[in-house]
């Protein structure tokens, strides 16, 4: 064994699965239990691939793939077993066990983190120097403190085009790492130089505290206003979040979540320290898992122009499955949080804080603003968008409420929104409904189109249907391995397939291992993968009864002695011998 059922069990709750599917094809029904997809691995028109949130897996109707993570990096990268976990532990930003290969990476990753404190450091030392003048008149311009400046670690990149790159050397870096780092580039004429010149530096740090990346603005408007530190050894775009390690202490697990890194240090200044922001790069599901793990309110107070409010509805998609309650402020009188504290102070901001509105009353807002509700037009347009929104609400009080609301704005009676709601409601629960059907419907005919990877299903599917019975109800009740040992062992499944999958699960058992998919993923073929990964779906339409169980070992019993039967010629003596003891022991003789 590789790796430890403790290190994958880690590896396992930092893996979103939605998201990582995502990323290689388009999911629908984000963030429900179980989301859909067009297979990744095979053609098809209607989506037959189904990502199980609970127990992180996937499986697609349409050609049998299956599996955990792990497995599907394996086959959509081409990569082996050791190479997907590596890829996945690097984007989880988790080291590899040691080992001597894994080593050198993890040396690396110190190396970064060593030479970005390094850095960080020598960015707030330049800060001091008499070439930032400009750079501490701009700081005080943006009437930021010293305190402040001291708390986030900002720094200056000094005007010159090696200053960092010779400081680090001299420290022991070399060049290629500074590269690889991304603290230095190459130039054209081939001379390593500072990839941050002549700008305002604002580290990134974790939560942990290492200085895992930069942001470095202009001190005027040149472009491109911010540069960023892209993807190195300890750095991914779209991971981390900035402030968390000074946010995450907040008590009341609320957190604003703004656009910019000014914002935020703004914000901190007045007061407001769960103010945290996502970091130049689209707001990702991983970012909204990381913020939910220290908030259970999360307000949005993205900018007020038009790329904000674009931000901010994309947000609320992604956030649409997200357990946090969400708060939208309505940014006024001011481009951003950074503008409004200064031009009218933390209570007007405070203010709008607590005028937040809650998503439905947002999307109503939004709704309104595309109408002239004065007119009988621009209210059913309104009414229309509106019983959509309202259709969402799962609480009926809530529910409820706005319908009240949306009858009173546009001065209508409530009756004929309330019964247009519940219409929706109940079309689009026709339609999940629908949906499921049909992909049980798949499932129930996919027995003849061989989605089941078991190459021997076909010919045998009466056995087949009581493997794979007594298998998920064995991952669901490891007791009934002991209980029926005397009548259940290896030699009574007639696939090989099963068969193998039984031998290695009732390993497990015995060694009080885990069950879960993932844990399958280094021992195991694709093909064992893809019907575990079945197996634990099929698992939750089984009963797991022992009666259930019973009949699934004599059915398996019966199929086994035709089956031995009818290829007697082709039996050894000892199957022979076997199957005679059987027939005996059957009817009594
Ligand atoms: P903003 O332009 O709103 O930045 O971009 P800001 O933080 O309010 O900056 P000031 O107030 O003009 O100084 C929001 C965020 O988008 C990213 C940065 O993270 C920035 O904080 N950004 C913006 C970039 O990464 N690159 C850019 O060129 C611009
Ligand atoms: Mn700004």
């Amino acid at each position: 064994m590789r790796f430890s059922d403790d290190f994958i069990s880690e590896l396992r709750s930092r893996i979103d699965i939605e998201e990582l599917i995502g990323r290689y094809t388009d999911i629908k029904h984000r963030g429900s239990r179980t989301p859909t997809a067009l297979c990744p691995f095979h053609t098809e028109k209607t989506p037959s691939f189904v990502i199980y949130r609970d127990t992180s897996s996937y499986y697609c109707f349409g050609c049998g793939a299956g599996g955990d993570a792990i497995n599907f990096i394996k086959n959509i990268e081409h990569l082996d077993y050791v190479e997907a976990v590596r890829f996945l532990c690097e984007r989880a930003g988790m080291a590899m066990p040691a080992d001597p290969v894994d080593d050198e990476y993890l040396r690396l990753r110190r190396r970064c983190y060593e030479a970005n404190r390094e850095a960080a450091r020598f960015f707030c030392s330049c800060l001091k120097t008499q070439a930032a003048y400009e750079a501490r008149e701009y700081l005080k311009k943006r009437q930021l403190t010293d305190e402040t400046v001291k708390r986030f670690g900002l720094g200056f990149a000094p005007d010159t085009w090696d200053a960092l790159t010779k400081y680090l050397k001299g420290k022991g870096f070399s060049e290629t790492e500074l590269i690889a780092f991304n603290l230095a580039r190459q130039s054209k004429n081939g001379h390593t130089i500072d990839a941050f010149r002549n700008r305002l530096m604002f580290p990134i740090i974790d939560l942990r505290g290492n200085v895992t990346a930069f942001g470095g603005r202009v001190l005027d408007n040149s472009v491109p206003k911010y540069l960023n530190t892209s993807d190195t050894v300890v750095y991914k775009k779209g991971q981390g979040i900035y402030a968390l390690n000074f946010a995450k202490n907040n008590t009341e697990r609320k957190l604003i979540l703004c656009e910019g890194y000014m914002d935020v240090i703004a914000m901190h200044q007045a007061g407001f320290t769960n103010a945290v922001a996502a970091l130049g790069t689209a707001f990702t599901t991983e970012q909204i898992s990381l913020l939910s793990r220290y908030c259970d309110e999360l307000f949005l107070s993205f900018d007020s122009d038009e790329a904000g409010q674009k931000a901010t509805a994309r947000a609320l998609r992604l956030l649409s499955a997200s357990p946090m309650k969400l708060r939208i402020l309505n940014i006024t009188g001011g481009k951003d949080p950074d503008e409004i504290i200064k031009t009218q102070g933390r209570e007007a901001m405070q203010g709008l804080i607590n005028e937040a509105r809650n998503d439905t009353e947002y999307a109503l807002a939004k709704a309104q603003k595309k109408y002239d509700i004065l007119t009988d037009d621009g209210k059913l347009s309104f009414i229309s968008d509106a019983v959509n929104i309202l259709a969402d609400i799962n609480n009926p009080v809530q529910r409820e409420l706005y319908i009240s609301r949306v009858a009173s704005i546009t001065e209508t009676k409530r009756d004929p929104i309330a019964a247009q709601v519940e219409k929706t409601r109940k079309g689009r629960k026709k339609r999940q409904e629908a949906e499921a059907f049909q992909n049980e419907a798949r499932e129930a005919a996919g027995d003849d189109k061989g989605k089941i990877p078991n190459p021997e299903r076909r010919a045998n599917l009466k056995a087949c249907r009581a493997e794979e019975t007594i298998l998920a109800s064995l991952l669901k009740n490891p007791d009934y391995l002991i209980r029926y040992s005397n009548v259940l062992s290896a030699e009574c499944f007639v696939t090989k397939v099963n068969r193998d999958l039984f031998i290695s699960i009732s390993e497990r058992i015995k060694n009080n291992r885990p069950l879960e998919l993932s844990y399958f993923s280094e021992e195991s073929s694709n093909e064992e993968i893809s019907i575990l990964s079945y197996l634990t779906i099929f698992g939750e339409k089984i009963a797991g009864t022992t009666g259930e169980f019973e009949d699934c070992i004599h059915t398996l019993a019966e199929e086994k002695i035709k089956k031995d039967a009818s290829s007697g010629e082709e039996l050894s003596d000892e199957d022979f011998m076997n199957i005679i003891a059987r027939k005996r022991k059957k009817s009594g003789v």
